[in-house]
């Protein structure tokens, strides 16, 4: 049997282990480095599930850059339009800039949707995606992502970077929802 953690009411399971997602981790980084020859991209690390990922991959970037670090606020509008997504925290003009947001995982594609659409409203030269983990499963709308770490299972997962109620962003695997 395997040996499970308990976060909150919950029990989880290793999933995947820290050594694997960091080997796959330096993979994405070297297409990168391949695909940005030349350039100098700007790095939005999207706050906080992806400061874990974000500082792995970074480690293996070779070309020059910048990173910086945004945060989103959602709340449920009073419309039946659903969530609202605010971008907080981007000071940086990425007018004309190569722009790469780093996410620690696309579930339902909503969020980055709504995203991706605002910052394509500042005129950015070109913008791509680099995300942990994807749950093909669950996406709601096509978008395209052209760096995916893991494609997971649609089941809740948590650790390197992720969280269950505020809790477990520091474990160093990912684990998933004990069945
Ligand atoms: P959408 O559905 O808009 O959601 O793609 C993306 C955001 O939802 C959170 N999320 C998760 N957080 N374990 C988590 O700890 C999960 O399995 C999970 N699925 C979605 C996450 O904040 C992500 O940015
Ligand atoms: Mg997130």
């Amino acid at each position: 049997m395997k040996s499970t953690i308990q976060v909150h009411d919950k029990h989880f399971e290793v999933f995947i282990e820290q050594s694997v997602l960091e080997k796959r981790i330096a993979a994405l980084a070297s297409s990168i480095n391949q695909d940005y020859t030349g350039k100098k991209p700007l790095f939005l690390a999207i706050l906080n599930g992806s400061f874990m990922f974000a500082a792995e991959l970074m480690k293996s970037i070779t070309v020059s850059c910048e990173i910086t670090f945004l945060r989103v606020s959602s709340y449920q509008a009073t419309t039946s339009t659903g969530k609202v997504h605010q971008i907080l925290g981007l000071s940086e003009s990425i007018e004309n800039r190569d722009i790469i947001i780093i996410e620690d995982i696309i579930d339902t594609g909503l969020t980055m949707i709504e995203i991706k659409k605002q910052l394509l409203a500042q005129n950015p030269s070109s913008l791509t995606i680099a995300t942990l983990f994807q749950k093909p499963e669950a996406l709601k709308q096509p978008i395209d992502i052209e760096y995916i770490g893991f494609e997971i299972e649609n089941k809740f997962v948590l650790g390197y970077g992720l969280d269950y109620d505020g809790l477990g962003r520091n474990l160093a695997d990912l684990y998933v929802l004990s069945e």
